[in-house]
C-alpha cells in the first residue's frame, strides 16, 4: 500500500468564507455556521455543503430537502459567529435574536451583517463519512449589502475565531494548544484579559469570577487563558 505524506498545514492554505445555513422541517427551525458553502456549477447554478451528521440542522435539512445559506460579512460579532457555531438548534432559537427575513417556502435566513442569501433546493446527498456533502440547485440569490463577505482567513486572523470539532476543517491536534491568532501588539503597559480556547472569546478582565461561562461558547471558567490584550 502507498504511504500516505499529509502535511495538516496544507489544508490551512485552502481558502473558503463563512456561512449560516438554515432549514425549517415541520416546525423544526435550525440553523449553523459552515465554511464549506460553495458554487459548483453556474448553468444550472448548483452549489454544496458539508455539514456533520450530528448537527441538528443536517436532520432538518434531510426533511425539509432544501436550504438558505446567508454569506457573512467581515462586520459579523463574534457573538453571532457564537450563537451559531457554538450551539445547537436542538435547544436553541438561533433566529431569537438574529435579525432575519422568511423566503418563500418559510425557511428563515439571517440578514444581519449577511453580504447576499441563497435559496437551495437539495438535489443530492452523499455520504462522506462524519459528513453528509448535499448538492442543491439554487433557486433565489440576492445581494443583501455591499460590505465585505468574511473569509475563513479573517475569521482566524483578525476576529481571533477558533473551529469547533464538527465543522469540516477541525484540527484536532490544534485544539487544545495555543491561539492559532496572532496576538494584538503590546501596548506600552501591557492590559491582560482572558481568551476562551473553545471559541476565542476575549474578555478583558484581572480575574475571573469562578462561576463565569463563556458567553459565546457556554464553556466554564477552566477553558479560558490568560492573554496580553
Ligand atoms: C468557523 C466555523 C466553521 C464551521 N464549519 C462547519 C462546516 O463546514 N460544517 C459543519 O457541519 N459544521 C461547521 N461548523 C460547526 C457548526 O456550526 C456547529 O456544530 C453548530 O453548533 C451546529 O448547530 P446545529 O446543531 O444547530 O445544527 C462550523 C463552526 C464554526 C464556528
Amino acid at each position: 500500500m502507498a504511504t500516505r505524506n499529509i502535511d495538516i498545514k496544507a489544508f490551512r492554505s485552502l481558502s473558503c468564507g463563512l456561512y449560516v445555513v438554515s432549514a425549517k422541517g415541520g416546525d423544526k427551525v435550525a440553523g449553523c455556521i459552515v465554511n464549506t458553502f460553495l458554487q459548483v456549477t453556474s448553468t444550472p447554478a448548483r452549489v454544496t455543503i458539508a455539514i456533520n451528521k450530528e448537527n441538528f440542522t443536517t436532520g432538518v435539512i434531510c426533511e425539509a430537502g432544501r436550504f438558505e445559506a446567508s454569506v457573512l460579512a467581515e462586520s459579523a460579532p463574534m457573538e453571532l459567529i457564537g450563537r451559531f457555531g457554538f450551539h445547537t438548534s436542538a435547544d436553541t432559537d438561533k433566529f431569537a435574536d438574529t435579525q432575519h427575513a422568511i423566503d418563500p417556502y418559510g425557511v428563515p435566513y439571517v440578514t444581519e451583517h449577511s453580504v447576499a442569501h441563497f435559496g437551495v433546493r437539495v438535489i443530492d446527498k452523499v455520504d462522506v463519512g462524519t459528513h453528509y456533502v448535499f448538492v442543491g440547485e439554487v433557486e433565489d440569490a440576492e445581494v443583501l449589502s455591499d460590505e465585505q463577505p468574511m473569509t475563513y482567513a479573517y475569521y482566524h486572523l483578525v476576529k481571533g475565531g477558533k473551529t469547533p470539532p464538527k465543522a469540516s476543517s477541525y484540527e484536532p491536534a490544534a485544539s487544545g494548544g495555543a491561539p492559532d491568532s496572532a496576538p494584538a501588539p503590546a501596548a506600552e503597559s501591557p492590559r491582560y484579559g482572558w481568551r476562551c480556547m473553545i471559541c476565542g472569546y476575549v474578555v478583558e478582565m484581572d480575574e475571573l469570577p469562578d462561576d463565569f461561562t463563556c458567553p459565546m461558547c457556554g464553556v466554564g471558567r477552566d477553558m479560558f487563558e490568560r492573554v496580553e490584550l
